[in-house]
């Protein structure tokens, strides 16, 4: 059976044992929940890939205290990481380094790179905090699937793999971290996320975007992989095609399937009476509510029909490459 507790001094300490004993803990973040181990512990982060079904060759992130000293983990942080560093941690933004090779090889899936975050979520600290631990941890789901953004999504997902979800309450950011490559010149965002690159180029002067050709090697190996997708059919139309949306709709509602849009304040405009759920119309609203209106699509109907918000800029990149990949598209970046 999987507890579900508050993050309290009692918990903290069973959250403690169990990352010492080698076992697993789910903790929140700010962005999406995690799934925990000792990142220099092979056997438990090796549990992480199999509680998740996750490929091998998929690296993870090592989440530290904001007091952490990573050159313990890492080197040649380059002047830039500093500056970004300063300017947006703890909070949602993942940077890859040069390995020093001190945590488990598994976390990396054997690169000799490392991506590191300090996530700025109070229960997260506090955990990180107690365990005095690196923690490697990806996205608390079954591989493939949504990420979960609240303690019940976790269950929802792995009730019975694991022993104990620390329950930090609904994430305020809603989808995973920036993960940004910095270990060239200038930064390069490998994942878009809630730090933009507009933001990162507004702090250093520069930020490059790497885009994952198909049969390339992938630098954030993460990429190949089909994403965050729910369990029913999902369609996807660009807002210019909303009339074709609401024909897909119509018509297999008169077939008896039970179809829900999915759109943002603008295409709402356009839905009538059908079933709907709007993600919101700023892109951080969006971002905090996509992935439980997947979860909620998927556990209420069988077709989600996705009108496309468009904008492709700003934190906007992020939930746009998160809806993409919920539709089946496997290689946007
Ligand atoms: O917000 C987040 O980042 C959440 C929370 C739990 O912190 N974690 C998360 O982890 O989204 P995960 O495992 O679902 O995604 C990690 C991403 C993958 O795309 C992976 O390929 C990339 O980070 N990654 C990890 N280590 C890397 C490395 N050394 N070089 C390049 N990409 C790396
Ligand atoms: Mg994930």
């Amino acid at each position: 059976m999987t507890k579900i507790l508050p993050v309290t001094e009692d918990s903290l300490k069973e959250a403690k044992s169990l990352i010492l004993k080698g076992e697993t803990v789910a903790f929140p973040t700010e962005t999406v929940y995690g799934l925990g181990a000792n990142a220099y512990n092979t056997v438990a982060v090796n549990k992480i890939f199999e509680i998740k079904g996750r490929p091998n060759d998929n690296p993870l992130i090592v989440h530290v205290h904001k007091d952490f000293d990573i050159s313990a983990l890492v080197d040649g942080v380059p002047g830039y990481a500093k500056i970004l560093a300063k300017k947006f941690l703890p909070g949602p933004l993942t940077m890859v380094y040069k390995s020093k090779g001190t945590v488990s090889s598994a976390v990396s899936c054997g690169l000799d790179t490392l991506a590191v975050r300090i996530p700025s979520h109070e229960g997260a600290q506090r955990f990180l905090k107690y365990v005095g631990l690196p923690i490697a941890a990806p996205s608390a789901n079954i591989s493939k699937h949504v990420s979960p953004t609240s303690a019940e999504h976790v269950l929802a997902d792995l009730n019975g793999k694991i022993d104990l979800i620390l329950d930090g309450g609904v994430c305020s950011g809603g989808i995973e971290s920036t993960v940004l490559d910095c270990t060239g010149e200038i930064p390069v965002v490998l994942r878009s996320g809630l730090i933009s690159r507009e933001m990162v180029e507004e702090a250093v002067g520069a930020c490059g975007e790497y885009v994952y050709k198909e049969g390339g090697v992938a630098r954030s190996p993460g990429m190949r992989y089909k994403h965050y997708a729910p369990r029913c059919r999902t369609e996807m139309f660009e807002l210019s095609e909303y009339k074709k949306a609401l024909a897909l709709y119509d018509a297999e509602a008169e077939k008896g399937v039970s179809v829900c849009i999915i759109c943002d304040a603008d295409g709402k405009k356009f839905v009538g009476d059908r079933k709907y759920m709007c993600l919101g119309s700023k892109p951080e609203e969006m971002a905090a509510n996509l992935y439980s209106e997947l979860r909620e699509g998927e556990n209420t109907c069988e077709l989600l029909v996705v009108i496309s918000p468009g904008e492709h800029k700003g934190v906007m990149a992020g939930v746009m490459n998160r809806l993409t990949k919920a539709c089946g598209k496997r290689y946007e970046n």
